[in-house]
Parts: C-alpha cells; structure tokens; sequence
C-alpha cells in the first residue's frame, strides 16, 4: 500500500536515486531499447538502442535540449556555456570555440602538459622515498586543474592559482551534491553548505573575471600574436565568429571558461584513476605497458610528439572510458513530438542516455565486465558503432574537449608510467560511485616503486 502511494508521487525515483546504476544496466537491457520511466510528475525514456541515440543526438538534435533537472542545476555555477546553452547562442559559441580545440591546434598546449605531469612525477618520487602513499584520486584531480587553469589562463595563473585551487573544489563539491540531491534546502536558505558555495562561487567569479579584465587591457598586444602563442582566453577572446564578425561579450566568456574549467578537469581526472585502478587488478597490462614504454620511449621523459606510438596505452584509456564512463549519463529534454521506435514522445519529456549502461550490454559488448583493452585494436568490429561507445556522447554536441582530454591522458600516464610502478596500497573495496562523474567509493592510495631506483 504504502508502495503504491510512494509510487504514485515519486514514480520510478525512488528504484533510481537507491541504484542508479543497477537501474540503468538492467532497464538499458530492455529489448525495444528504450524504456519508459517516471521521474516525480516527468516522464522520461531511457535509450540504448543505436538508432534511437542517432536520432536524439545527430538527426533530430535540435529538438532535443538541456533544460533538463541536472543541467539547470549545472546552470547555476556555468551560467549559459557551450555546454548547457541551446540553440542559435550555442551553435555561435560553439563554432568560435571550436578551432582552438581541434586536434592538431590543442597540441600546442603539450609543452605546459609536459611540464605539469613532470612536476607531478617529482612529486610522487618525494612520496615514494619516504614510504608514504599517493591519493590517486585527489591527485588526477590537481593534476587536471592545474593543466586546464595554465592551458586557459597562461602565465597569468601563477598569482591567482592558490585562491583557484581552494575554491575550486568547493564549488565541484556543491555542483555534485545540487545534481544528486534532490531534495535540498533552497538556495537562499543560509544553510552551511549554501553559505559555503555562495563565498567560493563569489571568489571563483572574482577571480575569473579579474584575469579577463587584465586580459582586455592588452588586447592590441594579443592581437598581434601569432594564434599559436595565444593561451586559450586569449584565443576565445579574439575569436570572430565567420558570419557575424562578432567576438565573445565578457559575461559569455566568464560562462565559458567557468566551463571549461569544470568539463575539462573531474571528467579526465575521473577516467584516470578508474585507469590506475584497473591497472592495479592487471599486473600483466602494467607490464605490456612498461614494454611499449621502455620500446618507444627508454629513459627520458614523454613528450607531446610520442603520443601516437603509444597504441597501447590508448588501447587501455578506451577500455577504462568504456568500463568506467565519467560521464555515465546525461540527458535532455524534448521541444516538441517526437517518435522514438514505436514511441511518442510529448514535448516536455525526458530522454535519458546512459553510456555505463550501453557500454556494460552484452548484446553490444562481449564479456561487457571484462577489462579487455584488444576489442579497441583497429578493424575490431566491437568497436564500431558510435553510438553504442558514447565516453564523449556524440552528434553536433560531442564533448568539445575529445582530443585534448585524450592528449593529456596519455601524457600524465606516460610520464607517470614510465617513472613508477604501482599498486594498492589497501584493499578497500571500491565501487563506481554515480555523482556527476563516475567517482571511486573510497579513496584510490597507490604505493609507488620507482623503476630505475
Ligand atoms: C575524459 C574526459 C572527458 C569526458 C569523459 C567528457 C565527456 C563529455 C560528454 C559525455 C559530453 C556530452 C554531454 C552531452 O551530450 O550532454 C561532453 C561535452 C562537453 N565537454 Fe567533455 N569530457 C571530457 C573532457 C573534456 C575536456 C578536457 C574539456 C575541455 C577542456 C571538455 C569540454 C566539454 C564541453 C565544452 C562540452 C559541451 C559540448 C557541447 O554541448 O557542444 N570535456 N563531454
């Protein structure tokens, strides 16, 4: 009885918020490939067939937009960026964004990726010498900040970075706790919590806005920098948009390196240390990976330019991205009709993609719970379908972000590969954790041996 009522007030939430991920692994198994949910008064439909993921996110993605619970939570610290905005303002600022991020242009951010994932490994060195484990989780974290702060901000970033690195994670925490939660104080409630995000958001806006004016008192001297000598402010700063002539207001670019910031940092660290732990589980991995390492490599440190030669190592990114997706659903929210299959779709309902739950099908994955890096070997049929492989999602909104997160993970597992060995340092079980990203359960310690020590 009392099921019933629950049911009747809060739909299927309940089943969603106590096993998002066993909810979504077994519905996304449903044959018709789209199963139908309620979420408090919303319907929504969970997709997992290739066709229906083609047509919400390629064929008919602009009926299909963000104003969705967990984005409009999103909104509130990112304002309307590339990734939460719809429409003719998204498709400008994604068409200005764009240039600087594609793959041969992000290249050029390698020499501060390097320099950072070399600081990195001196430190965890200091570590090891003393006997101490290394936080894999709250490492790739910094690591990744620290990388897409000095990739954004240049050599501006040294006077403000200390303030950046106390605030920053506040805000991250908040953001996850507003998507998940969903029952929470409002926000003008001076709860603790409230109070804390709205000092750290103040100072993070203070900051960010600081470092564009700074940057907008020098724009003639900008200007007449070769493209490559521009950090990515700056680039955003002077984009033109082909049609328009038009350039990013001030308030537009706050939104996107807000952004940035948040897209490019706990997604990549994410995928990291779901990679670091995955390698721990598979010693015989570590050691191909050694192997390619001393081949292509030997005894110096990784640069930008031997990314390619480390096939392997990308082999062993893809299969963490696909066991472990940091982003392990997203959704969006439907303008007008739509058919899905033999499904109507109302305007105002939701459409809910999962790739953990796509890419743990066994219909489309074999032995979808092993980690078997070899399926991402080129020509394998597995592999193929890109819509059945959604780490990025897919369509005109794919992560913007694809080639650089790719670029740095394969450096920092580079340098960081090459100098160490490492293993567990406890046995604590761990479990993806559904936030915003796929998070570890407990804390990932690594106890590291150096190689050549
Ligand atoms: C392993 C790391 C990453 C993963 C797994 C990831 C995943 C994703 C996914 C799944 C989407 C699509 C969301 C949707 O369709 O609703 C997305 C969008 C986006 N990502 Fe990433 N991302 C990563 C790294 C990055 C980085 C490093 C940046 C920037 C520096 C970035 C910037 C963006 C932006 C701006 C969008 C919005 C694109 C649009 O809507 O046009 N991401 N990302």
């Amino acid at each position: 009885m009392l099921n019933r009522v629950l049911r009747s007030i809060y739909g299927d939430l309940p089943e969603l918020v106590k096993d998002p991920l066993g909810s979504f692994l077994e519905r996304s198994r449903t044959p018709s490939g789209i199963s139908p949910l309620r979420i408090g008064r919303r319907q929504a439909y969970l997709i997992s067939d290739a066709a229906l993921i083609r047509r919400v996110l390629l064929e008919n993605f602009e009926n299909y937009d963000k104003a969705t619970p967990a984005f409009e939570a999103i909104q509130l610290v990112l304002g309307r960026g590339i990734l939460t905005g719809h429409g003719p303002i998204w498709k400008k600022n994604r068409r200005l964004a764009q240039p600087a991020f594609h793959g041969h242009r992000v290249q050029r951010f390698g020499p501060i990726l390097e320099r950072i994932s070399r600081r990195f490994a001196d430190r965890w060195e200091g570590l090891c010498r003393r006997g101490e484990p290394v936080d894999a989780s709250e490492d790739m974290l910094r690591i990744t900040l620290e990388g897409v702060s000095e990739v954004l901000f240049g050599a501006d970033i040294s006077e403000s970075s200390s303030e950046i690195n106390r605030v920053f994670p506040v805000v991250l925490e908040n953001l996850a706790f507003r998507v998940t939660q969903l029952i929470r104080w409002p926000d003008w409630v001076p709860t603790q919590r409230n109070r804390e995000f709205k000092e750290a958001l103040g100072s993070m806006n203070r900051v960010v806005d600081g470092l564009i004016q700074k940057r907008r008192q020098r724009l003639a001297e900008i200007e007449a920098l070769a493209p490559d000598a521009r950090d990515l402010l700056s680039t955003l700063m002077v984009a033109q948009d082909e049609e328009t002539g038009e350039r990013m207001s001030d308030a537009q670019l706050r939104d996107e390196v807000m952004t940035l910031m948040i897209a490019g940092h706990e997604t990549t660290a994410n995928a990291l240390t779901w990679v670091w732990f995955l390698l721990d589980q598979h010693p015989d991995e570590v050691s191909r990976l050694h192997e390619e390492l001393d081949t292509e490599i030997g005894n110096r440190v990784p640069t930008v330019g031997d990314l390619p030669r480390l096939k392997r190592l990308r082999m062993v990114i893809s299969e963490a991205l696909r066991m472990f997706p940091p982003i392990w659903m997203f959704d969006r929210r439907a303008i007008a009709a739509d058919t899905l299959g033999t499904t109507a779709i109302a305007p105002g309902d939701l459409v809910i993609i999962s790739p953990y739950g796509i890419q743990r099908n066994p219909a489309f994955w074999s032995d979808p719970d092993t980690f078997r890096p070899e399926r991402f070997e080129p020509g394998q049929e597995e592999n193929q379908n890109k819509y059945l492989y959604l780490p990025f999602g897919a369509g005109p909104r794919i992560c913007l972000g694809q080639s650089f997160a790719i670029m740095e993970s394969l450096l920092i597992m580079a340098t960081l590969l090459n100098r160490f060995n490492a293993r567990r340092w406890d046995s604590t079980p761990i479990k993806p954790k559904p936030m915003v990203t796929l998070r570890t359960s407990a804390p990932l310690l690594l106890r590291l041996e150096l190689r050549n020590g």
